[in-house]
């Protein structure tokens, strides 16, 4: 059974922008694309650099530490398509927004 964390307000995570948080015992990289939340692991697979505090242009996150790019609506690396990061179900109930996470 995943289990299911708010993590944000709406509010908190305006379009074009994203977020670093910790959830169930991961950080997490939380993302707003034209007004649809994206989740990712929060820590990058090349060197563990912190994607949610990465530039977010369109749907791509840049990493702040060596420049891997990930689109974050599906989390494909931009170079090596056979690289995807974890990505995790977003739902948003009025101003809260909701990430369902698998058990560890
Ligand atoms: S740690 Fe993310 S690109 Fe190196």
């Amino acid at each position: 059974m995943p289990d299911r964390h708010r993590v944000a307000s709406v509010s908190d995570v305006p379009p074009g922008e994203g977020i670093e948080l910790a959830a169930g015992g991961r950080m997490i990289a939380l993302f707003n694309v034209e007004g649809e939340f994206h989740a990712l692991d929060g820590v990058c697979p090349h060197s563990g650099g912190p994607l949610g505090q990465g530039a977010l242009s369109g749907c791509i996150v840049t990493c702040p530490w060596h420049g891997w790019q990930f689109d974050v609506t599906t989390g494909v690396h931009q170079l090596n398509a056979g690289l995807s990061h974890p990505k995790f179900p977003v739902t948003v109930e009025g101003d809260d927004v909701f990430v369902e996470l698998p058990e560890q």
